[in-house]
């Protein structure tokens, strides 16, 4: 009885008209109910889903889930006190007695939480090396395309410039020319984002406001027909310590987040920008919120992807966020986003403070009290 008793697993034995008899810790443990509020006043009906004890019964008497009078662990559901269901491994057998008659029915209960748990926990943790490991071979790939593509890139350009400044003001060659030159500059541009992405530039590193590179970034975007039916709600912390970074580049972070924001709200709804501290004081958090379209979850681990998007042709490229990935990771910090397909979309973007500055404000706030 002991054994029954301190067995982990939960141990419930019924005799065959349903009354529980048998009722350990762990089926306590698992259930909710104390042995007293069971035995002899709860049928074992109950602590199963309903039809569920009659399935096993006839899995029991079947000779093909482990013999005759045996159920090898197979899942099924309890009920608890809460009227939850837990999923749980239940292997059960039958009892005779002597002439061969059933007398009884006992059966195993282990709860699956703990596993079930720990394997989403796997899965989340394998998604996330594989999504890293994809980037950075994907950064390795761009870099290289990034560093073919920019010296022939450069030659167009000179020689489409050198040219230009043969024409005349009036040659009608020199409208081709410009575009010649506006489209070879446009790669120019993308070669940069994907080597920023692949990190293969090196930005100048300094104390940096983020409170100043979002309202920078802001006041570029705020007055273009994009954000005229969005509200800006900015809770900006006036304390923020100041951030080892690139302004410029981070600003364009913050800038590539906003656009996608007001695109993913189709120019109406309401943007929130938090700056805030984190409780170890050594991180700096910013949080962007839309209102818009979500994201649907089988795209959350390409977003950052170099080229993924789901723009039309010619609106988007698909480089904003991985281009802010590879300068986010530069700075030290993460990126991350949660999303609900209709209700909206937060990108979080963490940075390590810097570590021997004082913010601004605090710095005025301290020599304005001497
Ligand atoms: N706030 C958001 N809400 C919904 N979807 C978003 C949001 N931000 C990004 N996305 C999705 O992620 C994709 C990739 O974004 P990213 O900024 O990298 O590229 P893009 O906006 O499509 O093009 P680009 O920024 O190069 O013009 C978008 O096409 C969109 O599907
Ligand atoms: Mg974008």
């Amino acid at each position: 009885m002991n054994l029954i008793e301190s067995s982990v697993d939960g141990i419930i034995a019924a005799d065959m008209k349903g009354n529980i008899f048998i009722f350990n810790k762990g089926a306590e443990a698992l259930t909710g109910y104390k042995p007293e509020e069971v035995i002899g006043k709860i049928h074992i009906t109950q602590i199963y889903p309903e039809g569920i004890a009659k399935e096993v019964m006839r899995k029991l008497r079947s000779t093909e889930y482990g013999g005759v009078a045996k159920l090898l662990p197979t899942q099924f559901n309890v009920v608890n006190k809460a009227r939850e269901e837990i999923p749980i491994h239940l292997s059960a057998a039958l009892i005779y007695d002597g002439s061969g008659n059933e007398v009884a029915s006992v059966g195993i209960f282990t709860d699956l939480r703990p596993r079930i748990i720990m394997e989403k926990k796997l899965q989340e943790t394998h998604l996330q090396l594989v999504g890293s490991e994809k980037l950075a071979s994907l950064g390795k790939l761009a870099a290289g395309i990034a560093h073919e593509i920019n010296n022939p890139l450069g030659g167009i350009l000179i020689y489409a410039s050198l040219m230009m400044e043969d024409l005349t003001q009036e040659d009608t060659r020199r409208g081709d020319l410009e575009r010649i030159v506006q489209e070879a500059s446009r790669c120019k541009e993308i070669v940069k984002s994907l080597l920023q992405f692949a990190r293969q530039t090196e930005p100048k590193m300094e104390p940096t406001d983020i409170n100043r590179a979002i309202t920078d970034g802001l006041f570029f975007l705020e007055n273009q027909a994009l954000f005229h039916n969005i509200k800006i709600m900015k809770k900006l912390d006036p304390f923020l310590p100041l951030v080892r970074g690139n302004g410029s580049q981070l600003k364009q972070v913050f800038m590539n987040i906003i656009v996608n924001a007001a695109e993913a709200m189709v120019g109406n709804g309401t943007l929130t920008i938090i700056t805030s501290l984190g409780p170890d004081r050594k991180t700096v958090f910013v949080e962007f919120t839309d209102t818009g379209e979500g994201i649907p979850e089988e795209n959350l681990t390409r977003i950052f992807d170099p080229f993924f998007t789901t723009k039309d042709v010619g609106k988007g490229t698909g480089l904003g966020l991985s281009t802010s990935y590879g300068i986010v990771e530069d700075h030290g910090g993460k990126i991350s986003v949660r999303s609900k397909v209709g209700e909206g979309s937060t990108f979080t973007i963490e940075l390590p403070v810097h570590q021997t500055t004082q913010p601004t404000l605090e710095r005025q706030l301290v020599s304005d009290a001497r």
